[in-house]
């Protein structure tokens, strides 16, 4: 899942058209087969279309996501790549009632004010979503903008460049590598699962199957861990301290780690400690209080300065086109 504070287009509704607008967009179920009055957002690469999708997480809302014609499962980013192959809708219209508007995370709230932005879903923590899309890479990407939040609307979406795989204590061959241990082993990413907490960061060895993250002390997990994995050479890290990574990190792509139920999205550090490299969560939900959480012989410990993950892959250029 990324996220970008990059411009993105809109989808708006053409006539403004108040109680009545339920008539003029719907959700149809989708099981595969793309209906004729879906609505189209673009197109891949490769020329096929793009659709607009709608999935149910559980505990989480109805998340908007990008529909591949032929692909049943919608991904959609919450709190990651979550993948839905049930109870997937596709919005449907006339086609001629929609055009896109470019729009950025601070000023969404105020280029929306008299129009009518078509509501994507919703959080049940923060609200409604608009519908978003980029051209990243050549594709059309659809996400959620997360307009419930005023000056902060950015926009998410999924793209398979890196992915969390299931993780048994056997490290697939393109997982990333964050570092080496004292003992020069391999030190890998790891997520795991904290009930009524969220999806936490910690260190993933070789060959252990548990991963220790940092959750109000040292969380041991052992299932349900998942291994960060892409091209290496797409990822960076670069140094941030708890005061200045919301700033360091404006228009570049730092790689989302996991989140906290009650706080938000988290970003995955690194340190060097003890001659060994540790992986741990960036507080980043907390504007200029980002500090980073690590497991230490068993206890959870917290510094100002670390290395943030950073993403580089990517290759999106804005649509400046206005759909009519
Ligand atoms: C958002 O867009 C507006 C209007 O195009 C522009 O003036 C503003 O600088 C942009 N803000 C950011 C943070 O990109
Ligand atoms: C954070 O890093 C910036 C840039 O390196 C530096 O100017 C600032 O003093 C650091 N802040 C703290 C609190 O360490
Ligand atoms: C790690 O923790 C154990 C038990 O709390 C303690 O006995 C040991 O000395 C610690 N090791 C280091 C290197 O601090």
């Amino acid at each position: 899942m990324k996220l970008l504070s990059v411009p993105v287009t809109i989808i708006f509704l053409l006539h403004h058209c108040g109680v009545g607008s339920l008539e003029n967009y719907y959700w149809r179920e989708y099981v595969g087969r793309v209906p004729e009055d879906a609505i189209v957002a673009g197109e891949t690469a490769a020329h096929t279309n793009v659709y607009i999708g709608q999935g149910c997480v559980q505990n989480g809302g109805l998340i908007v996501g990008a529909i591949f014609p032929g692909v049943k499962e919608v991904h959609v980013p919450y709190g990651g790549d979550k993948k839905l192959d049930k109870y997937v809708k596709i919005l449907c219209g006339p086609q001629d009632n929609f055009y896109w508007m470019s729009a950025n995370y601070s000023n969404l709230h105020l280029e929306v004010i008299g129009k009518h932005a078509v509501i994507g879903g919703h959080e049940h923590a923060h609200g409604y979503m608009n519908i978003g899309r980029i051209s990243y890479g050549g594709d059309i990407k659809v996400g959620k903008v997360t307009s419930y939040w005023p000056g902060k609307a950015y926009f998410y979406f999924v793209d398979n460049d890196y992915y969390w795989r299931e993780y048994v204590g056997r490290v697939p061959q393109d997982a990333i590598v964050a570092g080496k241990t004292a003992a020069d082993k391999n030190v890998y990413i790891g997520q795991g699962y904290v009930k009524n907490a969220g999806l936490i960061v910690g260190s993933i060895y070789p060959g252990v199957k548990e991963v220790h993250v940092p959750y109000d002390g040292d969380k041991k997990l052992d299932k349900y861990i998942k291994i960060l994995c892409g091209p290496q050479d797409n990822f960076y890290w670069m140094s941030a301290n708890y005061s200045n990574l919301h700033l360091e990190v404006i228009d570049k792509h730092a790689v989302i780690g996991g989140h906290e139920d009650a706080n938000g999205y988290m970003n995955i550090g690194r340190i060097s400690h003890g001659g060994d490299i540790i992986v741990g969560k960036i507080s980043s939900f907390w504007p200029g209080k980002a500090h980073f959480y690590f497991i230490d012989n068993g206890s959870e410990k917290h510094v100002d300065s670390y290395q943030v993950l950073m993403y580089n892959g990517d290759n999106f250029a804005i649509d400046p086109r206005i759909k009519k």
